[in-house]
């Protein structure tokens, strides 16, 4: 299983390397398997910690898709690479709605793709998509022009309406986004919106699910290694 953990913006540099040192001394005596955590905190929050395990990982939220250059108050290639970022996230649903469109996203994976970075691509529809019962079609916008045979992508199925509500999407809506994806492309299949230690054994147990991707439950080191243990209850 893969724990994705998006830190948004959460966590200052010295409550990261607080985090990062109970996660890690878990994480070492953890019966992992193909087990592996990826955390995504803010950029200021990279060098707060040495993880020394190889199943974790640091990954980069945003970026802009470039090496370097004239791109006021963006983060680019080269200063991710100064602290060995080779994951991103991208097109997730709070930087869209900033403003990152489609033709964007599509930039930032090629860039990314070009880096040879693994990609964690965001996608999922809104309350009205939904509503509609239009989610696949919308999906296969979102994934229009994405090389879905890149083997460093891994795709989140993350329902807007289920971001940050505390209520997830229910298990047979994720089973049959997951087929869906499932037969578009090889790349991991995780689910995310409002997962937690309650839910995360149901929904690791859908058909194609590879793992998560968690926002709020996983911002408390505890909530997170519960939210962990409780996917192998
Ligand atoms: P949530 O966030 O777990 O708080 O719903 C998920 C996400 O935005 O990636």
């Amino acid at each position: 299983m893969i724990f994705a953990a998006n830190f948004k913006s959460n966590h200052s540099r010295a409550s990261f390397k607080e985090y990062a040192g109970i996660l890690g001394d878990f994480w070492s005596e953890f019966d992992k398997k193909d087990d592996e955590i990826i955390i995504f905190p803010p950029f200021s929050a990279f060098c707060g910690c040495a993880l020394k395990d190889k199943k974790i990982s640091l990954g980069a939220q945003n970026f802009y898709p470039a090496n370097n250059g004239a791109f006021t108050g963006e983060i680019c290639a080269d200063m991710l690479s100064e602290f060995g970022i080779n994951s991103v996230l991208v097109g997730h649903s709070e930087r869209r709605a900033l403003g990152e469109d489609d033709e964007f996203v599509r930039a930032k994976f090629e860039f990314a793709k070009a880096k040879l970075w693994r990609v964690v691509l965001c996608v999922g529809e809104d309350d009205i998509v939904h509503m509609n019962g239009n989610t696949c079609e919308f999906l296969e916008s979102q994934l229009e022009g994405i090389d879905l045979a890149y083997e460093k992508l891994i795709i989140a199925y993350e329902p807007i309406w289920a971001i940050g509500t505390g209520k997830s999407a229910k298990p047979e809506i994720i089973a049959e986004i997951l087929e869906f994806l499932s037969l578009k492309t090889k790349a991991p299949l995780l689910y995310g919106g409002s997962v937690n230690a309650s839910n995360i054994a149901m929904i690791t147990q859908i058909p194609h699910c590879a793992g998560v991707l968690v926002g709020s439950a996983s911002w408390q080191v505890q909530s997170f290694i519960d939210l962990i243990k409780a996917s192998k209850a």
